[in-house]
């Protein structure tokens, strides 16, 4: 009978595991896994964007990479991406990431194929490169609202060798050429 007894016990406890495992442990892996296939990463409150973390307005804008790419961080928020004018280097890698204050919004840049949902609480990747320098538009292209006609931030691409002299501030500085 002990014996029956402790056999019914050690059922109760891996049933128990195997409760708790598809209740947490399951939903988080598949939301994960869901996340991962479509690009995105959960890595932000969108109630805590200007606190704390990547996206603080002293880390928005264009940053150079240890490896001589660049990165853009950019907040999606009605109606506007924030920075408003971003200058990038010409013939450069150049990395977004993108969250979302608010609504979903679709980040896309003009005359390209690039283009990238934005959703709240996640960030956002997308890889582009400009051969020349230039400006392009970037028109969000998901309906966000009664502003998403007029939602949109520019790119000023410039020549590869003069970006490195720019400080912070310029390179969200559209006055400048
Ligand atoms: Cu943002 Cu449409």
């Amino acid at each position: 009978m002990p014996r029956v007894l402790r056999t019914l016990k050690l059922l109760t406890v891996f049933a128990g595991f195997s409760l708790v495992w598809l209740c947490v442990r399951f939903p988080y892996e598949t939301g994960h896994a869901a996340k991962k296939l479509l690009g995105l990463s959960p890595e932000v409150d969108p109630l805590t964007l200007h606190l704390k973390g990547e996206f603080v307005e002293s880390n928005l804008g264009t940053a150079i990479d240890p490896d001589g790419s660049v990165t853009v961080r950019l907040i999606a928020q009605r109606y506007d991406f924030v920075p408003r004018c971003l200058l990038v280097p010409a013939r450069t890698t150049v990395h977004f990431r993108i969250t979302s204050a608010d609504a979903v919004h679709r980040f896309s840049i003009d005359g390209t194929d690039d283009a990238v949902e934005v959703v709240p609480g996640h960030i956002s990747e997308l890889r582009a490169q400009f051969a020349t320098p230039g400006e392009y538009k970037t028109p969000c292209h998901e309906f966000c609202g009664a502003g998403h006609y007029n939602m949109l931030s520019r790119i000023i691409v410039v020549r590869r060798n003069l970006f490195p002299g720019l400080k912070p501030d310029e390179r969200t500085n559209c006055a400048l050429p």
